[in-house]
């Protein structure tokens, strides 16, 4: 199921496999996402899903255990649109292009508490779309939704503002921004 092979990890003594997610694995992340989204997550729809997972405009980051997907965690490239969540925030027009939403998460409900969110964003960082491809990471989450925004927090997002947002309901807006080294300048030409 997983395409591109990150990292590997142990969840529950089982062992976890990390990467991205290519088209073969739309169906298990749309049964995922009914399977265990809960009432404080706003669903991506199935044209979105089809979106990233050919990376178009997205990937979507997957952990298996024993060949069943255990999470996903759907990741945005939303370019100069009117939803970059870059200009809730004041960031520049140009900034827009160097801008990714962490979009949609989801942890299998019985393979919850082992910190899986913060692991599948952290393998991203590392090895799908490190800086300086992406210069600023946003994301929302529900006020109420602690195992979220606690993942968020603790991965080094800071909260820049509150309030309704998409279904009207008070959510934070977390950014992370990642300032360009020289070193980080050349790893930007080397990218594919
Ligand atoms: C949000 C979600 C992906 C997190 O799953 P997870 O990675 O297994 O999260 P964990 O249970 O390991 O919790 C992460 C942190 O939040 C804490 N936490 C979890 N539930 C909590 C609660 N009710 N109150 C306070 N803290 C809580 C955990 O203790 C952990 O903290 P730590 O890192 O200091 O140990 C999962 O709950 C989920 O799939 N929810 C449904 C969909 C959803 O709401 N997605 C998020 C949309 S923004």
């Amino acid at each position: 199921m997983i395409r591109n092979p990150v990292t590997e990890t142990v969840i529950g003594g089982r062992p976890c496999h990390i990467g991205t997610l290519g088209p073969a694995a739309r169906h298990a992340v749309l049964a995922l996402q009914e399977e265990g989204i809960g009432d404080l997550m706003f669903p991506i729809s199935p044209a979105e899903v089809d979106h990233m997972l050919t990376d178009q405009g997205g990937r979507i980051v997957g952990a298996e255990v024993q060949g069943r997907l255990a999470a996903f965690f759907a990741i945005l490239l939303p370019g100069r649109s009117p939803d970059n969540l870059g200009r809730d925030d004041g960031l520049p027009e140009e900034a827009l292009d160097h801008v990714a939403h962490w979009t949609a998460v989801i942890v299998r409900p019985d393979l919850r508490g082992h910190g899986l969110q913060r692991r599948l964003m952290a393998a991203t960082l590392e090895a799908v779309l490190p800086p300086p491809r992406v210069r600023h990471w946003f994301a929302t989450a529900r006020v109420e939704n602690a195992a979220s925004v606690r993942s968020f927090l603790s991965a080094g997002l800071r909260i820049v503002k509150v309030g309704p947002k998409y279904d009207g309901h008070d959510r934070y807006l977390f950014r992370q921004d990642f300032p360009v080294t020289a070193d980080a300048h050349h790893r930007e030409h080397a990218f594919p």
